[in-house]
């Protein structure tokens, strides 16, 4: 294990999207995954979370269709699908003649959480050894069909991905606003919209360099889509489109019902 100091790791992290074809032994992966359950809090201890490894090259292709054809999916040897699971524990229940819970709303979101945390403290420790990660988000957008494609049974649902592998590329880093838009101290403060202005204004300023510096084609596909702005870009139909993620909700709630997560009582 390599010696590191973990502000140092946080401050150092890049999202990695290609990958060195060189393999990452199951052995190294086994550890890192068992060292972040073990270094993971998790609701009442119950670990509600199941991960499902595909280093398959035909099955990892399968999931690259799935995940919009993102090409580090191809590169990267190990793919990590996180998955909230109350299967395991509702058949531990049952063995025990114990009630039956966790099979509600309330169940998800902890088991959700569960997952994120883990996913997270794997990424770290990844980080750690000099591995690359990146969060697959497209893991909600064709959830159903992932659910399918890994036989995830009723009461389990994928709420995110990683990709990871040792890293070919070494990103800039990505910025973040200044401490002060995340920081409330006491009660919270929304800002006012010159401070809007003032949080934002390096950020608006490189994604206008960022759209000057695009290729040509890049440029008439914004100009098409009339984006004049970062902010305009991120709700445009070539990133986080409303009607797009209407219909992925939609599609969630229904998800959250087929894979019984949705027993949430007769209403008052
Ligand atoms: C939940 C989640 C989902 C993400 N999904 C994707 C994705 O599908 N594709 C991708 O290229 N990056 C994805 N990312 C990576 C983000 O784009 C990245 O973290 C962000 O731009 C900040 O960059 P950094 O991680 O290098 O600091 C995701 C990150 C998170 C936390």
């Amino acid at each position: 294990m390599t010696d590191c100091n973990l502000q140092s790791l946080l401050r150092a992290h890049r999202s990695i999207r290609a990958f060195k074809p060189d393999d990452v032994p199951t052995e190294l992966t086994d550890g890192l995954l068992e060292a972040a359950i073990l270094g993971s809090s998790s609701s009442g201890n119950l670990n509600t979370y199941a991960v499902v490894e595909t280093r398959d090259a035909a099955r990892k292709a399968e999931l690259f269709r799935l995940h919009g054809e993102q090409a580090m999916i191809l590169q990267a040897p190990v793919m990590l699908t996180f998955c909230a699971e109350a299967r395991r524990t509702r058949d531990w229940l049952a063995r025990h003649e114990a009630r039956d819970n966790f099979n509600n709303f309330h169940g998800f979101l902890v088991a959700a959480f569960d997952a994120l945390i883990l996913a997270q403290s794997m990424a770290l420790a990844c980080e750690a050894e000099g591995l690359g990660i990146c969060y697959l988000g497209t893991t909600l957008n064709a959830a159903p069909e992932i659910a399918r494609f890994l036989a995830l049974p009723p009461g389990t649902l994928p709420v995110t991905s990683l990709v990871l592998g040792w890293p070919a590329e070494v990103p800039q880093p990505r910025d973040r606003l200044p401490l002060a838009a995340y920081l409330h101290r006491e009660r919270y403060q929304r800002a006012q919209p010159e401070q809007i202005d003032a949080l934002y204004a390096q950020r608006d300023e490189r994604g206008l360099q960022r759209y000057q510096s695009l290729s040509a084609d890049a440029r008439q596909r914004w100009a098409e889509h009339g984006i004049t702005s970062l902010a305009q870009f991120y709700t445009s139909e070539l990133k986080y489109s409303p009607i797009a993620m209407q219909g992925i909700s939609r599609e969630l709630l229904a998800l959250l019902e087929q894979q019984d997560f949705m027993n949430n009582g007769d209403a008052a």
